[in-house]
């Protein structure tokens, strides 16, 4: 690019914070087919954060701007959120964030846009749940007392976030489908010996500094693909990281909950995703359409609906001690059968469903794990409006389960099933590794990984067209996919051809 043009706007902020981990941690959503939400982190407040875009690389001659530049206490950092509206679809454009915390020239990034509802274009996307800051802070080829050494990464191992920077090719967006950097886990860190420079008593700032670290570290994927987000406990999590571990006496104390994670605060501040162009609340249940598909984030942490406490509210079996985020009664489940009834399943024929806890899974049946309250909202809705597929998280697992509706396993298993398809992949990483499957695994599960296996990995879903979907389990490792499986949909297909056409 000129520089001298864009650059000049440029607004060099003084890098002079705690962390000096930070960076601009510029991340980017979509926001319906003709706009993208762009944002990025500085050390201080910007009162109008701006971002000069454009369809060429040497002229962005346009400029989308806000005044949304938002902290909490505790925070190192301001998360600014622009909106450019718009755009095309499934075009590319070149963009820059006016202000960023570094002083030096960055060459402008690039994104493409959504695809329009009813491209038939076969497309990728990935999926990842469960993905923790990687490296001194979080999962590396150490851990502390008490973690088993399958538990962490071998020397040289390429881990998650690794695999889905040198996979960029393949895959449109990346939707993580809660529990994100993993920054509660400061306290079990520290007490597991694993922090050598930091006590517990500076916890605030190991906190921000996980978070700070895990935003850095995806931002080769995040500046240039959609990053979408639901909630997990790891946004809210008061009992940092499992640190009340009967095993080591340990105990903790809810007062050094950290401000970002009480109420989903941090989370909040860090992400804006497309709920006011879906009907939804904030960053918890929203959803969005892309080519033939419709991809629905929902929130099993809080507002279930139905006289169901959320396992993180106050009173769930968490005792996380959030609130809900919503607060109207049934909020959360009248909009997803609102959001379900208005799919044209001849534009988008596919539903896909994130959601962070699982109910079906191959684990001892204790709640917290098994959501079963989320199931009673959700199932129901999934079994009326014909849900293909769902995913989950939450145990650091792999399983792919059969289609499946309440408990009963459908025969006609991938082939054309009336049951959705259930897929709980948390395996992608964090601090301390990964959990075991129970054994022997339900009748309903077809294929697992877990502690054993030793293996990190994320999903990656394949549109083929109307009726083909391919889930796969790419290992980070090495690449090499563990595990493959194409459901099909006997169903007329409307040719919608690229890039939407006539209905
Ligand atoms: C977009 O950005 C990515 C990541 O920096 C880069 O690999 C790619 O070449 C860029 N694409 C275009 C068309 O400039
Ligand atoms: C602790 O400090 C040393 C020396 O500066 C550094 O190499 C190391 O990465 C730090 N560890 C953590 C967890 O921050
Ligand atoms: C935990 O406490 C119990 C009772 O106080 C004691 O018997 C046990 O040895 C302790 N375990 C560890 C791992 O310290
Ligand atoms: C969460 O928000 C509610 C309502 O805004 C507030 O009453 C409550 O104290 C907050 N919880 C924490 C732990 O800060
Ligand atoms: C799992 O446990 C719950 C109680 O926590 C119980 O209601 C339910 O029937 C159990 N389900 C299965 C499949 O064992
Ligand atoms: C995972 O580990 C189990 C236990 O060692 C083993 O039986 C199984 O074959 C492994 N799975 C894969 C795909 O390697
Ligand atoms: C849909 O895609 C699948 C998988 O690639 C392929 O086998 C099938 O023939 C395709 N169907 C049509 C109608 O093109």
């Amino acid at each position: 690019m000129k520089k001298g043009t864009v650059l000049a706007a440029l607004l060099p902020l003084a890098a002079a914070a705690d962390d000096d981990a930070a960076n601009s941690q510029i991340r980017i959503a979509y926001h319906g087919d003709d706009g993208m939400m762009v944002s990025w982190n500085t050390f201080d407040h910007v009162a109008r954060p701006s971002v000069f875009w454009g369809r060429s690389k040497e002229h962005l001659v346009n400029v989308a701007s806000s005044a949304v530049s938002v902290t909490y206490p505790t925070s190192t950092t301001y998360n600014n959120h622009v909106l450019i509206k718009g755009l095309k679809p499934d075009t590319t454009y070149y963009y820059l964030p006016a202000q960023l915390n570094e002083d030096v020239c960055y060459e402008p990034f690039n994104f493409t846009t959504s695809r329009k509802a009813g491209d038939k274009t076969p497309f990728s996307v990935a999926v990842v749940a469960d993905l923790g800051t990687m490296g001194a802070r979080g999962l590396t080829t150490s851990a502390g007392t008490g973690v088993s050494g399958n538990n962490v990464l071998k020397p040289g191992e390429k881990n998650t976030i690794d695999s889905l920077i040198s996979n960029m090719g393949g895959y449109e967006f990346l939707w993580h489908v809660g529990d994100i950097a993993y920054a509660d886990y400061w306290l079990k860190e520290e007490i597991q010996g694993f922090l050598p420079n930091t006590t517990v008593e500076e916890g605030y700032k190991v906190y921000e500094a996980i978070l700070n670290d895990f935003y850095n570290e995806m931002m080769p994927v995040t500046a240039s693909k959609a990053y979408m987000v639901g909630p997990g406990n790891h946004e809210a999590n008061c009992d940092n990281g499992g640190t009340a571990d009967k095993a080591h006496n340990m105990t903790y104390d809810l007062s050094i909950c950290m401000p970002g994670q009480t109420n989903f605060t941090g989370y909040k501040n860090h992400f804006r995703m497309p709920s006011d162009v879906s009907g939804g609340t904030g960053n918890f249940w929203y959803s969005w359409d892309s080519g033939m598909a419709h991809f629905i984030q929902l929130d099993t942490e809080t507002d279930l609906g139905h006289g169901f406490v959320g396992p993180d509210e106050v009173g769930g079996t968490e005792g996380e001690g959030a609130s809900p985020v919503n607060g109207k009664m049934n909020a959360q489940i009248k909009w997803l059968e609102a959001d379900l009834e208005s799919v044209d399943r001849s534009r988008t024929p596919w539903i896909v469903v994130g959601g962070h806890r699982p109910w079906y899974l191959s684990h001892e049946n204790v709640t917290g794990t098994i959501c079963w309250s989320c199931k009673d909202v959700f199932e129901p809705l999934f079994l009326r409006y014909g849900v293909d597929l769902v995913l989950s998280g939450h145990a650091h697992v792999y399983e792919r389960q059969a289609p499946i509706a309440d408990l009963k396993i459908d025969p006609r298993e991938l082939d054309n099933p009336s049951s959705p398809w259930y897929i709980t992949n948390g395996a992608a990483g964090h601090y301390d590794g990964l959990d075991a499957l129970q054994s022997p695994r339900q009748a309903y599960s077809r294929f697992g990984l877990d502690t054993a296996n030793a293996t990190y990995g994320w999903s990656k879903l394949t549109f083929h067209n109307c009726t083909h979907l391919t889930h796969e389990f790419v290992a980070s490792s090495d690449d090499a996919v563990l595990d493959t499986a194409t459901l099909y949909k006997k169903r007329r297909c409307v040719d919608g051809g690229r890039g939407g056409g006539r209905w």
